[in-house]
């Protein structure tokens, strides 16, 4: 298949409810990993004991929620959502296993079923720069937040500061099998421009922003588990990776593979990223 002609990107339909599965088994690793982006993230949504807050595309951990569940003294209501049933359904259970009172529901970041102005504080993990028009989204949260209430977004920094992230991305396109990211259209990358992410934040009609960086470190236990990683869990490129024959997967696998040698720790890989949070408001 040709690359232009590859079924690939954010937009693949079904794609997250395809990749849930493995997000949910990922889902204590990916906390973990993320654990002192969560944590920032819930300095900077200084949530008040009686707000209403809510995380959109919670994915199956809704981690942002469930810290701020733990919170001690939080008494006020706490919501999360995604698109995707399976991420909506695994986070509800894993709430119910950890005891967290979390109403979760189905919802889109375009077109939340949320009343104007009812919301305090919104929350939403690496979910902008996946959207065809990250504006809308933003404008959407803007809606529905109340005047003195604030939205706390996280996005990727730059390919060149999550080195790791474009290695398979690289692999596929050279085999043909992955369009390279256009600028412009959905890609973990889109929102790294920290000027441009704030103009947005502004068009969408908040009044301020501010930025903070969180270096992140993936960490993976061996190359099975990097293979998993990419195989299962990497969005589009893990849905070009299953729809391989195994020769092409082993290939595919092996020069990926000694690509992430820079990245070796002992047994397994650190991987090097970092994480943007902006926090906007009225
Ligand atoms: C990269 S994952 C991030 C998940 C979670 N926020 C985290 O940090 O672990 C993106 C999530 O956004 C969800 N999603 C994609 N498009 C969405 C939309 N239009 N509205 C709500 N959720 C969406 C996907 O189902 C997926 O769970």
């Amino acid at each position: 298949m040709a690359a232009q002609d590859a079924p690939m990107g954010f937009g693949a339909e079904g794609m997250w409810d395809t990749l849930a599965g493995a997000w949910d088994d990922r889902g204590e690793w990916h906390a973990t990993v993320t654990r002192e982006l969560t944590e920032a993230m819930l300095e900077s949504l200084d949530p008040q004991p009686h707000d209403t807050v809510i995380e959109v595309a919670c994915g199956p951990t809704a981690d942002i929620a469930s810290a701020v569940a733990r919170r001690p003294g939080f008494t006020g209501t706490i919501r999360a959502g995604d698109l995707s049933a399976p991420m909506v359904q695994a986070a509800e259970r894993r709430a119910l296993r950890n005891n967290l009172d979390i109403t979760f529901l189905q919802l889109d970041v375009t077109e939340l079923p949320l009343k104007s102005g009812s919301v305090d504080r919104l929350a939403a993990r690496w979910i902008y720069m996946l959207l065809p028009d990250p504006l809308q989204g933003l404008s959407e949260a803007a809606r529905v937040l109340r005047p003195t209430g604030s939205l706390v977004f996280a996005v990727f920094a730059s390919a060149a500061e999550n080195p790791f992230f474009m290695v398979p991305g690289a692999v596929l396109a050279e085999h043909g099998l992955l369009r390279p990211p256009v600028p412009g259209q959905p890609s973990m990358f889109a929102l790294a421009d920290v000027n441009g992410t704030h103009q947005l934040v502004r068009d969408a009609g908040f009044t301020s922003s501010s930025v903070r960086n969180v270096p992140l470190t993936y960490r993976l236990a061996d190359p099975d588990d990097l293979w998993s990683l990419v195989s299962h869990f990497a969005g589009p490129i893990s849905l070009a990776v299953r729809s391989q024959d195994e020769h092409t997967r082993d290939e595919l696998r092996g020069e990926i593979e000694r690509r992430a040698e820079q990245f070796r720790d002992g047994t397994g890989y650190a991987l090097p990223g970092l994480a943007r949070i902006f926090t906007a408001s009225f």
